[in-house]
């Protein structure tokens, strides 16, 4: 799969998602409020690739700043940082992201100019880091998939949630490589459907077996014995649980109750082990979302009001493991060993 996102020549390259699957176009940005706009918008979403777009957002913030003097570069640059973060609220790697690129240059005693080839090579390196960590998670979490499993994912934790490769479809992806059969069962994710419009775009795209069903599917699908594990991404892990995509909970409920090994693949950039369920805003999106389906046709009558809460929360209790670039650890094991906060 191509990299979701790129800085070529100073700019920031990405794939438009909310294109897909019906095409496949780049959009370019040579400023930063733009990539603000595209993470808004989500023509960029999916924790991770947020997080390196938030960076690369600094990045086009730095050189646009950097004929000023170095206290006016600094106070511009921590304003950019905020109006980046202030896109979405619940996805931590945006938050991690911009912090990581303010503490970089922090103390360092060079002009602007300087500073902001230092925020380049960063945010270039976040990029590398990406794919890196992706492949370990993708090596890990392999080891759990034996050769002819069908895997459950809920909306896109893939390549195209990342740079590339993925969190929760870097499993498969490794254990594909291997030589393993696997094949895969995506949710669509209603409302924005990124299950039926993005998994499904890039596991074809790949040639991996995919299969989309209906969100409320999931529960039968896997009492009828066609599921062996279920692998979801992340947007925030708390020291209590998991915030992703909405309707992960339900899936992992489901899980629970046929006994099928439920796991959370993510980046430690993702953990955000001093805080609990109470401290994280879940993100509401516009209601029209639900009410509109993709923005064309009206399915809820006039005056019915839609709630459209973008991400939920799954307790530990309903976590087999949590697959980091570190390995494969069940809750428990993960609190112990990411208390406290060490993300940075
Ligand atoms: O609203 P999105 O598309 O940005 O949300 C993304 C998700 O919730 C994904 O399911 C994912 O697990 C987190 S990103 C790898």
């Amino acid at each position: 799969m191509i990299p979701s996102l790129e800085w070529i020549d100073n700019k920031v390259k990405m794939i438009d998602q909310t294109l897909l699957p019906h095409k496949l176009e780049f959009i370019e940005f040579t400023d930063y409020k733009g990539v603000a706009k595209s993470i808004k918008v989500m023509n960029i979403r999916g924790a991770p690739a947020i997080g390196v777009a938030a960076a690369m957002g600094m990045a086009l913030a730095s050189i646009e700043f950097k004929g000023l003097s170095k206290d006016e570069f600094l106070n511009a640059l921590n304003e950019a940082g905020e109006y980046i973060k202030s896109q979405r609220p619940t996805a931590v790697n945006l938050f991690w992201a911009v912090d990581r690129i303010l503490k970089r240059i922090e103390g360092v005693d060079e002009n602007p100019d300087i500073l902001s080839s230092i925020i380049v090579e960063e945010a270039k390196n976040m990029w590398q880091e990406d794919i890196d960590t992706n492949k370990s998670i993708g090596k890990h979490g392999a080891e759990m998939l034996n050769d002819g499993d069908t895997v459950l994912t809920h909306c896109n934790a893939g390549s195209l949630a990342t740079v590339r490769y993925g969190t929760a479809l870097a499993p498969v992806r490794v254990a594909v490589e291997q030589g393993k059969k696997i094949s895969v069962i995506a949710d669509e994710t209603r409302p924005r459907l990124q299950g039926a419009r993005i998994t499904a775009f890039e596991l074809q795209y790949d040639k991996i077996p995919v299969k989309v069903i209906s969100d409320g599917s999931a529960g039968l699908i896997m009492r009828l014995g066609k599921i062996q594990k279920v692998i979801v991404g992340a947007d925030r892990i708390t020291s209590d649980g998991v915030f992703n995509k909405i309707g992960t909970y339900m899936v992992a409920l489901a899980a629970r109750d046929n006994d099928i090994p439920f796991y959370v693949a993510a980046p430690v950039s993702t953990l955000s082990m001093s805080e609990t369920f109470k401290d994280v805003e879940i993100e509401q999106r516009d209601s029209k979302e639900v009410s509109i389906v993709l923005g064309q046709v009206q399915i809820v009558p006039n005056g019915v009001e839609c709630l459209n809460f973008a991400f939920d929360f799954t307790p530990f209790e309903l976590v087999s493991g949590v697959i980091t670039e570190d390995g494969v650890f069940p809750p428990k094991a993960l609190v112990e060993k990411y208390k406290p906060d060490k993300r940075c």
